[in-house]
């Protein structure tokens, strides 16, 4: 990339557009995405916007249309497994928003349960640590001599509660349903969807050479339906890895070849930063190496070649606004 097209680029990226898309209606900002609600649906803005560790620390150039479209593109490849809150383009006259903006996902407002369902295929990340100091996963004890990064005969599944301030907690299924969180039949349901969108991942990625390592979900109700909701297997709510070399990692006890942004965490870790105290401000050139893994994950999960919708700020504003009006108030 020339230098003054990555500065522009830099310049460019987006840390909030709900604001001026919102025409009167309440915004909420979450740390990545902007939610403009209205009574029934919500437009989701996905902001360049990069959080670690609970914190918002930069932005990244095109990370929030890689991650609108990547979920798009998992929605409409496991639509006939389990609905999901997406509002189909025959309901709002043809026009597929997140086609149009890169960045805007039309969604029905959902009752949503507060877990994130979190499915794991591999022993890795909080779960291996877990493990490794003697703690059960999420109430769950698994068998000892597990290692590091090992399959799982059959996916698990290991939720935490969302909690309105503070870090998530993780707890059993079967706690769930006995504080009430969540009734007993849904849940079940809840386990049946979420394993069938994870089996239909781990085959896709597959024979797109990558390997679905875990993920979260977020599930909902919309007029009494199960939907899943949020976003589904982006690099920001999964992990991949790349399954060429996988086997020989694992005997060698190497760690894995990632697709996601363990390496952003990475560097941050390396600058003795892990969530507490103030963070190091990050350089332009891990904005930018960030970003180019975000497009390459892009284009190793689609399958397609990384066209940005290459919409300023002010006309992206526009359409969303425009979208806003006609379709979500
Ligand atoms: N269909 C839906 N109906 C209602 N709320 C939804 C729906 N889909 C997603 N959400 C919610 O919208 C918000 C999306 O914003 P975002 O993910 O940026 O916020 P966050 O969850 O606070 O931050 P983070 O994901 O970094 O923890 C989340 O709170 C998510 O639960
Ligand atoms: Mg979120």
């Amino acid at each position: 990339m020339r230098a003054e097209v990555a500065a522009a680029a830099l310049e460019r990226t987006l840390g909030s557009l709900g604001e001026e898309a919102a025409a009167g209606l309440p915004v909420y900002r979450g740390k990545v995405r902007d939610v403009v609600a209205g009574k029934e649906r919500l437009l989701l803005v996905a902001s360049d916007r990069i959080s670690a560790f609970d914190r918002v620390l930069s932005t990244i150039p095109f990370k929030g249309e890689v991650l609108a479209r990547i979920a798009a593109f998992w929605f409409r490849e496991t639509a006939d497994l389990v609905p999901n809150h997406l509002v189909a383009p025959d309901e709002t006259g043809g026009l597929d928003v997140t086609a149009a903006t890169g960045r805007c996902a039309l969604v029905r407002k959902a009752d949503m349960l507060p877990v994130e369902v979190v499915v794991r295929g591999y022993l890795s990340g909080s779960a291996w640590r877990d493990y490794r100091e003697g703690r059960p996963v999420s109430g769950l004890v698994l068998p000892s001599g597990l290692e590091r990064d090992e399959k799982f005969p059959v996916p698990i599944i290991t939720p935490s509660t969302k909690e309105v301030s503070g870090h998530d907690r993780p707890v059993s299924g079967a706690e769930l349903v006995a504080s009430g969180i969540v009734e007993r039949e849904l849940w079940a349901e809840v386990e049946r969807a979420a394993l069938s969108l994870f089996r239909r991942g781990q085959e896709l990625a597959a024979r797109r050479g990558l390997i679905l390592v875990d993920t979260k979900y977020e599930f909902g109700l919309v007029d009494g339906r199960l939907v899943v909701a949020d976003e589904i297997h982006t690099p920001d709510s999964s992990r991949y890895w790349y399954a060429d070399g996988y086997a020989e990692r694992f005997t060698a006890r190497d760690a894995q070849r990632e697709l996601d942004k363990e390496a952003f965490r990475r560097w941050l870790m390396e600058h003795g930063w892990s969530g507490d105290g103030e963070p190091p401000a990050i350089p332009d050139d891990l904005r930018v190496e960030t970003a180019l893994r975000y497009v390459r994950a892009f284009e190793a999960i689609t399958g397609e070649k990384f066209v940005p919708v290459d919409l300023d700020p002010q006309a992206l504003a526009k359409s969303a606004a425009d979208i806003v009006r006609g379709h979500v108030a």
